[in-house]
């Protein structure tokens, strides 16, 4: 059996070994051309004129584009249709595409894009949130608010009220494999198009509307990314688009791919924001209200920010049972990339809010920062999370019962559901057992947004965390360290992560399948979703070889492809194998269903006694090799090719109230990270992290452990070193490795524990298993809240620490708090 197995990543050898094709290494077809944009010069404004006589007469140029030349639409954008691919005169931040350069090679491109005389009229550009602010820049009309309860009397009437704020970067994707895509023109004014992209389709979708022709004329294909990150949900179209359009142009070929630096400066990243934040809480650190102010950069074009945004918000309460709140959401426009997709999608920005207040409100009521998260932990609603029936045909080594750890959070019974919990009653809510669990209601708790936490498995997982990692111990031990050392101090901090999963836009909930069975025996496997480095196909093909009972041998991976799978959605929102695991079971079964069939029949036996099992197909007591059945079956005439389908259950989502249930199941985990700090120069060192992180039944334990290890110091350097720097004309100054610093080797924690948590998933996902790709993300925030446990031990005040901690901010904070401020 496959699942459940620690089987190494597909490609892995090929990764290793350089063997692995990347777009830009598919063998340049006879006369294939090369394309390159030339930028902008200011933020915002117009380009009064443009003399392109220089670059046309550069070496090797056969074409510069303009907007005018463009044959059909002129638009790249996922959204609302804001996005030219070419400005027409009027730009919106310094590097946004002008012209298009075609020629000879990649070189020959970047420099002829060089040489435009650009004469501009420069207006007040607006870059930060205050700018947007006060100019009343922004998407949609005004802030978006969702409200619990009455958020403000809540927080009035508190014992203890903290408020602040938090200003937090945004990132980089580096992804080690730049943009890229290759146009091959073909009969007929069709187009085939390579591309590094998470969403084949939206490729499709694009390059059509470009050469005005349906979809059909347009087949997108991608065998993997070298990384995404959510950089290429979007930021792929306006090379494809490109491509297509001088493809059909000049009839040739045509590939581009962005050099790192042009990457940086073109393409959008994560969403910067502010959070300001007040929140009341009684005597025993219960919150009892919060109120949270999002401001969001978005950047010059829509994008996705509306979703990011959306998310930011469903991820203000993170693990917390929050009686009261009212959050509101600022979607600002600004003459900066256009921010996009980045692994957890806004989430990480609205969970840090509500960590930042649970951290401050520790320091302010004197008590430990996870005693003081514990106690606002959501019930553990029922035993669902641990007790959940296997899926039928789950395989037996896939959770083994006997090992669950035990949650010790007992779920206190007889108390009514607490969810209408009314502000008068808060002090009489029963009080915390010292040290211990928390008393749990048993009535099931509701998110801000009306979704019922089913699910929570927080409890068990922090305890048993807390254990292994010895927080208490190593507390004592942090303190004694601290009262001894005046200049190296250290710092620890155990941080929960409940990360929702399933698009919030319900219909991309779905996923389509191709698998094909060969009179081999050999197996054809396709699907929509995009490989990336994530293991996606690995965790697939386990699925299908699996159903078949067969060894992984004869499953072969291939390139998303829009002609063998239509309508797909992006591989995000980590859904990619709960969706396209669920659409090749489907397809898989199928065939499987066909197979057994026949020979049933031919055995005049009942289908129920068809096993497919060891490489074998079973019928009573008799059995076939797998690739004489499939022989069998061909030879009966049994179609032995199938579509699968998929779409996820019970999503019922209402975004502009803010209502409903907008994903299917949560994933959990949480990171106890150590840090020291040297308090003289603001540098810092990872020494240790401990991580227990809840994959459900784990499809591949090997490679989700890798996507915890990665997502984890990706989310570390988010918060820590990686640092975009605008200067005041809007350039973007750190636009290479030289001057952004995303984690090396040598960064990750000196001690690094990962462990998966033991359960399956309560829903009915594929094997029970949980989605794992940006869940682990924001464990990160552990690091950064050490890095502000050992600030706050160099004086009485509360350090109050921004993001991302570079050692310049944690110099400063270190002497805010020495002096109290
Ligand atoms: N892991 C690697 N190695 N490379 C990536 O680009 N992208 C992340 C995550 N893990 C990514 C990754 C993001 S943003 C998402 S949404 C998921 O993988 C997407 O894949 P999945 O849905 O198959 O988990
Ligand atoms: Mo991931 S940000 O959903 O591509």
């Amino acid at each position: 059996m496959s699942i459940a197995k620690p089987l190494p990543h597909d490609a892995a050898r090929l990764h290793v070994t350089g063997a692995a094709r990347y777009v830009d290494d598919i063998p340049a077809p006879r006369d294939c051309l090369h394309l390159a944009f030339g930028l902008s010069p200011i933020a915002a404004g117009r380009i009064a004129s443009l003399d392109l006589a220089p670059v046309r007469a550069a070496p090797g140029v056969i074409a510069v584009l303009e907007a005018s030349d463009l044959p059909h639409a002129n638009d790249v954008s996922p959204s609302v249709h804001d996005e030219p691919l070419l400005s027409g005169g009027t730009v919106h931040y310094l590097g946004q595409p002008v012209f298009l350069v075609v020629a000879t090679s990649h070189l020959a491109a970047r420099k002829a894009a060089r040489r435009a005389g650009f004469e501009t009229r420069s207006r007040d550009a607006i870059f930060d949130v205050d700018d947007a602010l006060d100019a009343e820049s922004r998407f949609e009309e005004g802030p978006r608010i969702w409200e619990k309860g009455d958020a403000g009397e809540a927080i009035d009437g508190a014992p203890h009220v903290v408020s602040g704020q938090i200003t937090m970067g945004g990132q980089e994707h580096f992804y080690l494999e730049g943009q890229a895509s290759l146009a091959l023109p073909q009969e007929g004014g069709d187009m085939i198009v390579h591309a590094s992209t998470q969403h084949p389709t939206e490729i499709q979708h694009k390059v059509a509307e470009a050469l005005g022709i349906p979809m059909h004329g347009v087949r997108v294909e991608t065998r993997r990314m070298g990384g995404g990150f959510g950089g290429k949900e979007s930021q792929g179209n306006a090379l494809a688009v490109a491509c297509a359009v001088a493809a059909r142009i000049t009839g040739r070929p045509c590939r581009m791919r962005y050099d790192r630096d042009d990457d940086f400066v073109i393409t959008g990243k994560r969403h910067d924001a502010r959070i300001e934040y007040r929140a009341g809480f009684d005597d025993e650190g219960r919150i009892l209200g919060v109120e949270f102010e999002h401001y969001i950069r978005c950047g010059w074009a829509q994008d996705l920010s509306l979703p990011v945004a959306d998310r930011a918000m469903l991820h203000a309460d993170n693990a917390y049972n929050l009686p009261a709140a009212r959050i509101e959401s600022h979607r600002l426009k600004t003459n900066t990339q256009s921010a996009t997709a980045f692994r957890g999608f806004g989430g990480p920005q609205g969970m840090l809010g509500i960590e930042r207040v649970m951290d401050h409100a520790a320091h302010v009521l004197g008590l430990d920062p996870l005693e003081l998260r514990r106690r606002n932990y959501y019930a553990e609603a029922d035993r669902g999370g641990l007790s959940a029936p296997r899926a039928s045909g789950a395989p037996p080594e896939s959770i083994s019962d006997e090992k669950k750890p035990g949650d010790g959070a007992d779920a206190t019974a007889g108390l009514p559901g607490d969810d209408a919990l009314d502000v008068a009653s808060r002090g009489a809510v029963g009080s915390v057992p010292e040290g211990g669990a928390p008393a749990a209601p048993a009535g099931v708790q509701t998110t801000p947004y009306g979704m019922a936490v089913e699910d929570f498995i927080l409890h068990g997982i922090t305890e048993r965390l807390a254990e292994s990692c010895d927080y208490a111990g190593r507390r004592a031990r942090v303190a004694e360290w601290n009262a001894a050392n005046p200049i190296l101090r250290k710092g620890l901090a155990l941080t929960p992560v409940k990360f929702g999963i399933s698009f919030t836009l319900s219909h991309l909930n779905q996923a389509g399948a191709l698998v094909h069975v060969y009179q081999d025996g050999s197996i054809h496997l396709n699907h929509g979703g995009t490989e990336m480095g994530q293991g996606l196909f690995q965790k697939v093909a386990q699925v299908a070889a699996a159903r078949f009972g067969v060894g992984m041998e004869r499953v072969k991976i291939t390139a998303t492809d829009t002609g063998k799978v239509p309508n797909t959605s992006a591989t995000a929102a980590s859904s990619g194998s709960d969706l396209n695991g669920m659409a090749v079971k489907a397809a898989c079964d199928t065939i499987r269903d066909r197979i057994a069939a026949h020979l049933a029949e031919r055995h005049q036996a009942d289908r129920s006694v068809v096993r497919f099992e060891g490489g074998r197909v079973h019928v009573g007591g008799e059995s076939y090799a797998f690739d004489a059945a499939a022989k069998l079956a061909y030879e009966g005439r049994v179609s032995l090719s199938a579509t699968g389908y998929y779409r996820t259950p019970k999503l019922q989502w209402d975004r502009i109230r803010g209502q409903g249930r907008p994903f299917y199941y949560f994933a959990y985990g949480a990171a106890c990270t150590e840090v020291v700090i040297d308090t003289l120069s603001g540098e810092y060192k990872l020494l240790r992290t401990d991580i227990l992180h809840d994959a459900g039944a784990s499809l591949n334990p090997a490679i989700d452990i890798g996507q915890i290890e990665g997502g984890f110091v990706q989310g570390a350097g988010w918060l820590t070193t990686e640092e975009l720097v605008w200067d005041g004309d809007g350039r973007l100054r750190t636009h290479a490795p030289s001057t952004y610093k995303i984690p090396a080797c040598s960064d990750r924690p000196r001690v690094f524990n990962v462990a998966l948590w033991d359960g399956s998933n309560r829903e009915e996902t594929i094997y029970r298993s949980k989605a794992v790709g940006e869940p682990p993300f924001m464990l990160g925030m552990s690091a950064f809240l050490a890095l502000s446990d050992a600030v706050a031990s160099c004086g009485p005040g509360y350090p109050a620490l921004d993001a991302p901690a570079t050692p310049e901010r944690v110099l400063e904070a270190v002497s805010r708090v020495r002096d109290g401020v």
